[in-house]
């Protein structure tokens, strides 16, 4: 006889599960989905790791409930993995609708903060607002990703741009992650742009954040990853490879933002330095692509911002994808570039923008992402030993994701084998 696995929470009678097979480096486009439609399918879990998936019927015979186990029915709904949005600017204050405008009359996005808008409108805002306002005004963004289906959430500092204000900021990313039942992973972003004080000597900036900012961030575990916006009136790649050397040595994962704008060797510089994802590639072409090939540097695609820029090109997904990249996707929620969220839109976005097929979005916004953020071992696709991280969707098929623009199908979202949202 074969032992039951014991289980504290299930979720029966879903119609289908999207169950990758042998997916991280896989081209998307030659999976196979283990997705049978109208079967009765369970997924069991115990202390929020799934510990089985099987038909309905086996449950019985292959589950044994703790006296406490929440059992719960999937209403014919689709189980997909629980997305992961690997790159947001969450953490802000204050309002860019006059730059927004600004933007679709004309005026440039690097214009616009080489005046001292942009970026630095919103450090502003951020500098003058207290932790508990930016942290209560955060927490009702994050909760609008949650309700998209986002289980895992990474989130950039770089809105304070003194290291009172970087910590500030790091801070409510931390008192976020205790108090949202999701997964959530903080990512220093000093040099997120060249603040007013230092403008004409950048220099000694990156200098200050190398030698003072990121030892001190690092000390206090505030972070996980070092990120760079390497882009003209913003860091050049000699001053990005200072801050993300430096970060490295004091234990901080690079990544970089590369080719959103102006491709000035940002992707050479992912690669040199092994930066666990290089991120935008607006404008990255064949040849970047060829490097970024085997270099296990993750493109990390955001339609939404090349849309929201409105940017007549967009990022080369198809190239990347056919060069066997493991293409993820996130949004870039930001008050400038991207104002677009759900988790879904982004899909959708993919499906349009970039040419992606359904299970590429898919995949793309689940497992690549989890690996980006080095935690593809633990969530990011359904399977025993994973997180039990879920989003429930009310259709028979997960291509109905990105067909289904501005409706939100999800019906409820599980984070670690708990329902945190039902609707
Ligand atoms: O990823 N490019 C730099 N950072 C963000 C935009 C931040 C902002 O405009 O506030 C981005 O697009
Ligand atoms: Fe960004």
């Amino acid at each position: 006889m074969v032992e039951k696995v014991i289980s504290d929470f299930v979720v029966h009678g879903l119609s289908s599960i999207v169950i990758y097979p042998n997916p991280y480096r896989s081209k998307a486009s030659e999976f196979s989905w283990e997705t049978q439609e109208k079967l009765d399918y369970s997924i069991a879990s115990r202390d929020g790791k799934i510990c089985w998936i099987g038909k309905a019927e086996a449950l019985s015979e292959s589950v044994k409930l703790t006296s406490d186990a929440e059992v719960i029915s999937g209403r014919g709904l689709s189980a997909v993995p629980g997305f992961v949005d690997s790159h947001t600017h969450l953490v802000y204050a204050g309002d860019r609708s006059a730059e927004f405008e600004m933007r679709v009359q004309g005026r440039k996005y690097l214009d616009i903060l080489a005046s001292g808008g942009g970026i630095l409108k919103t450090v502003s805002a951020v500098r003058s607002m207290s932790e508990d306002e930016l942290f209560h005004e955060s927490k009702e963004r994050a909760w609008k990703m949650i309700e998209s289906g986002v289980t895992t959430l990474e989130i950039k500092s770089g809105y304070g741009l003194d290291l009172e204000n970087e910590i500030k900021i790091l801070k409510v990313v931390k008192r976020l992650a205790e108090d949202l039942p999701i997964r959530i992973i903080p990512t220093f972003m000093g040099a997120h742009a060249v603040p007013a004080e230092y403008r004409e000597n950048s220099d000694k900036f990156v200098e200050m954040i190398c030698r003072k900012w990121i030892p001190a961030i690092a000390d206090s575990k505030l972070a996980k990853f070092n990120d760079v916006f390497t882009e003209n009136k913003a860091f050049n790649v000699e001053q990005s490879r200072l801050i993300l050397e430096s970060g490295k040595k004091s234990g901080l994962i690079p990544k970089i933002h590369a080719d959103e704008i102006n491709v000035i060797g940002g992707v050479d510089l992912a690669v040199e330095i092994g930066a666990a994802s290089a991120d935008h590639l607006l404008k990255t072409g064949s040849d970047g692509i060829k490097k970024l090939a085997g270099s296990g540097v993750i493109p990390t695609l955001l339609p939404g911002t090349s849309t929201f820029l409105m940017e007549s090109h967009h990022a080369s997904a198809r190239e990347m994808i056919e060069a066997g990249l493991p293409v993820a996707i996130a949004s870039d929620m930001n008050p400038g570039s991207c104002q677009f969220y759900s988790a879904s839109m982004i899909q959708t976005l993919a499906m349009l923008q970039l040419r992606m097929s359904a299970s590429e979005a898919l995949i793309a916004a689940t497992l690549h992402s989890a690996h980006s953020l080095q935690v593809g071992n633990m969530t990011g696709s359904i399977e025993t030993g994973k997180s039990m991280d879920l989003v429930l969707i009310e259709a028979g098929s997960f291509r109905q994701i990105g067909y289904r623009a501005g409706d939100n199908i999800v019906n409820m979202v599980i984070a670690k084998g708990i329902p945190v949202f039902s609707q």
